[in-house]
């Protein structure tokens, strides 16, 4: 029997991998974590028994409402859930004005510019300026329900501008600043917005980004008409483009306004954002979050597995054009109140020692970056982190891919110093804040491993037929039941909103997330890879993770990614591209290695993993968020054509050199 998922046929998943190293958090971090493995437990009860109450609970205790709610859940229109539906509040009160009694002098934002310059705001700093923004806004005839679309650099301003948005109930929808004219276009046309707010360029590793260009460009695409202006903050004073009947500047409309602006009261189940998700195929999807259920997760989060305390200093590197960076950039730390920084650069310049020196000079306690992050600061020099002294940090943590078993080592060995507990948080755009994490005082890390479900997380890995798999299987990873940080719909198209999360094979009760993955006899999760990048070796359905995992245990590895390719025999064989540390390999340096690696990944996991040809690239190709687009590899890995949208790709160049790397058959 198969399932008919997103266009893969659906058994279950071998798993191959075996890890067993384990770590127990630090006593003195357990005794004094915001969760103890017996508050864990009773939370976990709690859920299991009065699953409403227990989140009507956290709504009442977490958030400022100008209006309680009565009802928790409404199911009546399965999927489309709504949570706390007659209740009201305004998201940017529960961010701002709730702190100013007590911490109006806290540091809310420490920004660190390109260029070195950093910017402090204070809570009530960043409340007047997020008044007059949203007075801004509001002078412009902007109402509720409108949309705008924020298309600008890492910047506190650009924090302001959501969250005034948020103040006045206009649904932002903010698109990363990489993007080009074309997915920007297609973005502000699909959600009709009214306005754009962007800045004249960006700054990046001493470059610029021509931000107002690119807007000027995308306002030519059909059905971006109905933008009736621009609003450009002027980051670099360059010379750009300004069309006097469109165009405004931020600093003559902002600056005059005044910087008080009532937070009026919306529903609960208002929409506060839409977040364009690409997905490896088709259209851009709107993920469509509501307000209090969607800031209720990234308040619990915070406290959860962020294990927040009232004086940390709070980094997350992800860009806001993210939905990472919206959780926990824009929204999160701001609701628990906490002293955040926010960074313009790239990690890595002018040296790539950056951010290890910024923790170091900011006390960074809790630090929250990538994987892909992860693996190229492994590249530039595995033992640099041990040269500056992070002692502030208590906490690092993981999103956006599962983390190679040796990534995670590193970083736990060399970045937390065998002393802080990492936290790998799986999640989703479209699940708005963390699912399955570990809380860092209660629980026992493995590497590779997200851990548990959060309380209240009904987190389940099925087959086809959605019977529970064995532990040790793979399967579809789903939840089966609605939780009030999920997306509510897909913008402008609910239907494929049903057909994609809530399929009719599961009575369309369960969330599919897409992702497949086994649980150990501990109970405990291991993301195998996208249901899409599962491999079909003689009768074996493999996921991607775990081969690429053997493959980055080797020394001298960075990162790998495999895929498969049609074999008569075997079904599928598996073409793995690697990236080694250090410079390229030559020709013969290349067969040589070949072969050891393939030796090492039949070692590790056994004959079946064996991958058939291996290619060394100087890089991989990844989406602008840092995700490894292996729909590109297997093209390549086919030689097909690649006719597909790679607009949404960081690098192009290296499909011309992965196409034409040595491919080195392994004997
Ligand atoms: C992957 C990012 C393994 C996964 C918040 C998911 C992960 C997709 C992890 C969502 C993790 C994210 N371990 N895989 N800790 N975190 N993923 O929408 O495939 O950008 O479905 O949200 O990233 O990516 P998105």
């Amino acid at each position: 029997m198969y399932l008919y998922v997103r266009g893969v046929s659906m058994q279950t998943i071998d798993s191959i991998l075996t890890e067993r190293r384990e770590f127990m958090p630090e006593q003195s971090f357990q005794s004094s974590a915001n969760i103890s493995f017996s508050d864990y437990q009773e939370l976990c009860r709690q859920a299991e028994e009065d699953y409403e109450g227990f989140w009507a609970r956290f709504a009442r205790e977490n958030l400022v409402w100008g209006r309680g709610f009565t009802r928790v859940l409404n199911e009546e229109h399965a999927p489309f859930y709504k949570w706390f539906e007659d209740g009201q509040l305004n998201v940017s009160f529960n961010c701002l004005d709730r702190h100013l009694p007590h911490h109006s002098a806290k540091p809310a934002i420490i920004f660190e510019a390109d260029d070195g310059q950093v910017t402090s705001v204070t809570y009530a700093d960043l409340h007047q300026q997020v008044g007059r923004c949203a007075n801004a806004l509001k002078s412009l005839g902007l109402v509720s329900g409108d949309r705008v679309v924020i298309y600008m650099p890492m910047s506190i301003e650009v924090v302001v501008a959501m969250q005034a948005c948020a103040r006045i109930g206009v649904i932002h929808s903010v698109v990363f600043g990489g993007f080009s004219a074309k997915s920007l276009g297609e973005r502000i046309a699909d959600a009709k917005a009214r306005l754009v707010i962007t800045a004249d360029e960006g700054l990046r590793g001493g470059r610029t980004l021509p931000l107002k260009s690119t807007c000027d460009e995308a306002l030519t695409y059909p059905g971006t008409e109905t933008v009736e202006k621009v609003l450009v903050y002027r980051r670099t004073g360059g010379d750009v483009a300004f069309f006097p009947d469109r165009d405004l500047w931020w600093d003559v409309l902002v600056s005059k306004q005044p910087s008080d602006c009532e937070a009026l009261l919306f529903d609960a189940e208002h929409p506060l954002f839409i977040l364009y998700t690409s997905g490896s195929t088709g259209k851009p999807k709107g993920v469509q979050h509501s307000s209090a259920g969607y800031l209720l997760g990234a308040i619990l989060s915070m406290r959860w597995v962020f294990d927040y305390k009232a004086d940390d200093v709070f980094w997350c590197t992800a860009d806001v054009g993210w939905v990472t960076g919206h959780t926990y950039v824009a929204y999160g730390p701001l609701a628990v109140g906490a002293t955040q920084v926010i960074f313009e650069g790239v990690p890595t310049w002018p040296h790539p020692g950056r951010i290890w020196d910024m923790i170091f000079r900011y006390g960074v306690n809790v630090f929250y970056t990538a994987p892909t992050a992860i693996r190229s600061l492994i590249k530039l020099g595995p033992d640099l982190p041990l040269n500056y002294d992070l002692s502030s940090l208590r906490l690092i943590g993981t999103v956006g891919e599962p983390i190679n078993p040796e990534a995670w080592m590193w970083y736990y060995e060399k970045v937390g110093r065998s002393r802080c507990p990492v936290v790998d948080t799986w999640w989703q755009t479209e699940t708005g804040s963390h699912m399955i994490a570990p809380l860092p005082g209660a629980c026992l890390a493995k590497p590779g491993s997200c851990t548990r479900p959060l309380p209240g997380i009904m987190a389940d890995i099925v087959d086809d037929k959605g019977q529970n798999v064995q532990n040790g299987q793979g399967g579809m990873l789903v939840i089966k039941k609605p939780f009030p940080s999920l997306l509510r719909t897909l913008w402008n198209d609910p239907e494929r909103f049903q057909q994609v999360y809530f399929p009719d094979n599961f009575q369309g009760r369960w969330y599919l997330s897409g992702d497949s993955a086994h649980r150990d006899a501990d109970g405990y999760f291991w993301i195998m890879g996208r249901i899409d990048d599962v491999l079909n070796v003689s009768g074996h359905r493999l996921g991607s993770m775990e081969i690429e995992s053997a493959l980055v245990a080797h020394p001298q590895v960075a990162e790998a990614a495999v895929v498969g390719r049609y074999h008569e025999i075997k079904g599928e064989s598996i073409v793995a591209f690697v990236v080694m540390k250090g410079t390229m390999l030559t020709e013969d340096e290349a067969d040589v290695m070949a072969l050891e690696l393939s030796e090492w990944v039949t070692e590790q996991i056994g004959r079946i993993a064996r991958p058939d040809e291996i290619r060394f690239g100087e890089n991989l190709p990844k989406t602008r968020s840092g995700k490894i687009m292996r729909r590109l590899l297997r093209s390549i890995a086919r030689r097909e054509q690649i006719d597909s949208d790679i607009s949404t790709l960081e690098n192009p160049q290296i499909l011309a050199q992965l196409g034409r790397a040595c491919a080195t058959r392994s004997p």
